[in-house]
């Protein structure tokens, strides 16, 4: 028996095993209910006694190497499934594709920080809004037709619940709460009634910036207007003021610049005009100072607010809409180097 013992030493000790399944073909045939070594232990029972205590010290010895060999056999092959040879550890990564920020967060983004640099600081207000905020304390009077102006999604009548059709809420809400000196932007989605095409969407995105204190004036608005574009379009871009109509401001603009596609030489993006529109503005209407509890003899303001939808598509030249509220990856990767 000693012989044969010895035997299976020297055999274990050339053990080799390819993978999981050779090892275990190895322990099985070895150290299983039925292989060579479980087999020996249950002979060793007929051993002579004068012979049992060789035979022993033989048997364990045998039966320890055969484990400790398994286990080293093991640790080998899960080190070579960590680190397989064939890797080179200096080639370069894979390339990995990244998130990236939406094209409107982005635009938002630029242009809160645009009027950061100004000294206005972000406010935030509900997309789901009442009345009050909405029209009434804008100077909106209850049959004005400025009303017809924006188709709304009404959630509940009387009292009135709607989701908000533009960002000029905000400046109500800051402007309860808060006394002049004034300077906020809030960006902001807003909701309005309207068929889905690629022009038009029933939700998209503004930016609102309002600024109270005491001697604002026109003049403040125009250099503040004149600033924002050239940062946002580029140093060479002009712009122009046309007189407008909102309740909430007197007196109203309209924001045009140069457009930035054609040098404000005339395309058909332009219409040939050279001129492209990008936001309303004007001078806060007294009556909203007052309905806010600021004293208008004191204080006066101005205000404005562009969609940023649309100056997205003036930036990249986005011609549906609908893209921005689609994710479809194939649009958003193009905006990568944009972030
Ligand atoms: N709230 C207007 C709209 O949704 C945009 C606007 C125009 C905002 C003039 C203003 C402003 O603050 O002064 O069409």
């Amino acid at each position: 028996m000693i012989n044969k013992i010895k035997t299976l030493l020297e055999e274990v000790k050339e053990w080799k095993a390819a993978d999981a399944a050779g090892l275990e073909t190895l322990r099985i045939g070895y150290l299983g209910k039925k292989g060579e070594i479980s087999q020996l232990m249950n002979d060793f029972r007929d051993v002579a006694a004068e012979h049992k205590r060789e035979t022993g010290l033989y048997l364990n010895r045998l039966k320890e190497t055969a484990q400790q060999k398994i286990k080293e056999l093991k640790d080998a092959l899960d080190e070579s499934v960590a680190t397989p040879n064939d890797v080179d550890l200096t080639r370069t990564a894979y390339p990995q594709p990244l998130g990236t920020r939406h094209p409107i967060s982005t635009v938002k983004k630029e242009i809160c920080d645009i009027f950061g640099r100004l000294g206005f600081s972000i406010a935030e207000g509900p997309e789901i809004e009442d009345d009050w905020h909405v029209f009434s304390s804008l100077n909106f009077a209850e049959d004005h037709p400025a009303r017809d102006m924006q188709d709304t999604f009404f959630i509940r009548h009387d009292p009135e619940i709607l989701l908000r059709t533009h960002t000029s809420s905000v400046q109500t809400r800051v402007m309860e709460k808060q006394q002049p000196p004034i300077r906020i932007i809030c960006p902001g989605r807003v909701y309005r009634n309207e068929a889905i095409s690629y022009r038009a969407h029933c939700f998209f995105h503004q930016v609102e910036a309002l600024y109270v204190d005491k001697d604002v004036s026109f003049a403040d608005l125009k250099q503040a207007l004149l600033f924002f574009s050239k940062e946002l379009f580029g140093a060479t871009t002009k712009i122009r003021l046309r007189p407008s109509y909102f309740p909430f401001t007197e007196p109203s603009a309209e924001m045009d610049i140069s457009c930035n596609l054609c040098s404000g030489k005339g395309c058909p993006f332009c219409k040939h005009t050279g001129w492209v529109e990008i936001l309303g503005c004007g001078m806060v209407h007294p009556n909203v100072l007052d309905n806010c509890g600021i004293d208008s003899r004191i204080y006066s303001g101005y205000a404005l607010g562009m969609g940023i939808e649309r100056i997205t598509n003036l930036k990249y030249q986005v011609t549906d809409l609908r893209l921005f509220s689609e994710n479809d990856i194939r649009f958003l990767q193009q905006f990568e180097s944009a972030n």
